[in-house]
């Protein structure tokens, strides 16, 4: 199964001032391009969180316009720039199986798992009503300990939109989420969770706690500053991630980075081996491969 992470996109319409700075529809659907020109098509593209900006209605119709340009089905989650209910509408147009589910409050909580692959992804909803920053609450770690304890077998990724660590970027971190220490706890109980993974914070960060696996993917629409320690300028820069590719095989879940996206040299090894058949032929046997370079004298 091969999983692609991507986030933040941040989708909005003409006349906004970040479009006038930054494409951010364009961003995602040349993401979406590097996905298409993947070897292999992912099952399942995974988006965390703040799908548009100004969570208005015409950013969601610009949304599902965008989405079309998707080589694999869609589950994404709301985050703190996004209208859950509209989301979830435009989400349903697209495939109402893998959509949030509907809830009665716009703005209560919507988490939900989706049994389709062979990884289980549990969404766990951190946004609140109000609030830029994350909040795991009591009901959320409760919601989250029982959906996880009815599959202990099934390996499980498990989602969210807010980065439950501070990653070092003081003005995207706010020392991470509310009630981080409660879903730690819920996730400790359960080690068919291989990964947890977010976004917000608009870089690729990784941390662990214990055995298990922390990431976030960039942001397709801009980056966040370089934060260290709290530490740093509170700037956005002007460039989009490379996709997270989560690959699940033989019991081994690997991640990698797609191409980042925009034009780049090409070399290909064919053209540079002097005995390519060799080489290809060791190298697909999973043989060693043999150098007449010497480095060890
Ligand atoms: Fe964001
Ligand atoms: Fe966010």
């Amino acid at each position: 199964m091969l999983i692609a992470h991507i986030s933040d996109p941040h989708v909005t319409t003409e006349g906004t001032f970040i479009r006038s700075v930054v494409d951010t529809p364009g961003r995602l659907i040349a993401a979406f391009e590097t996905l298409r020109d993947l070897p292999r098509a992912p099952d399942v593209i995974v988006i965390t969180g703040d799908l548009v900006n100004d969570a208005t209605p015409a950013e969601y119709e610009l949304l599902v316009e965008c989405l079309g340009h998707a080589p694999a089905p869609i589950v994404a989650i709301p985050g703190n720039h996004d209208h859950p209910r509209r989301l979830r509408t435009a989400l349903a147009s697209i495939n109402a199986d893998l959509a949030p589910p509907p809830v009665d409050d716009p703005h209560e909580s919507s988490h939900f798992a989706i049994d389709a692959w062979p990884i289980r992804l549990v969404a766990l909803d951190s946004t609140r009503r109000g609030l830029e920053s994350g909040e795991i609450t009591a009901d959320s770690a409760a919601w989250l300990d029982r959906t996880l304890a009815a599959a202990p077998d099934q390996p499980t990724i498990v989602l969210t939109h807010h980065t439950p660590y501070p990653t070092g970027a003081w003005w995207f971190d706010y020392q991470g989420v509310r009630g981080a220490r409660l879903l730690r706890d819920v996730l400790a109980r359960h080690p068919q969770v291989l990964r947890l993974i977010a976004g917000h914070v608009h870089r690729a960060t990784q941390a662990q706690w214990g055995q298990l696996v922390l990431s976030t993917a960039g942001s397709t629409a801009f980056l966040s500053g370089t934060g260290v320690g709290g530490e740093g300028p509170p700037l956005l820069i002007d460039r989009s991630a490379a996709p997270t590719l989560l690959w699940w095989n033989d019991g081994l879940l690997v991640a990698s980075e797609a191409d980042p996206p925009g034009a780049a040299q090409r070399m290909d090894l064919r053209d540079l081996s002097p005995d390519w058949a060799t080489y290809e032929a060791s190298a697909r046997a999973n043989q060693p491969i043999v150098t007449d370079r010497d480095t060890r004298s």
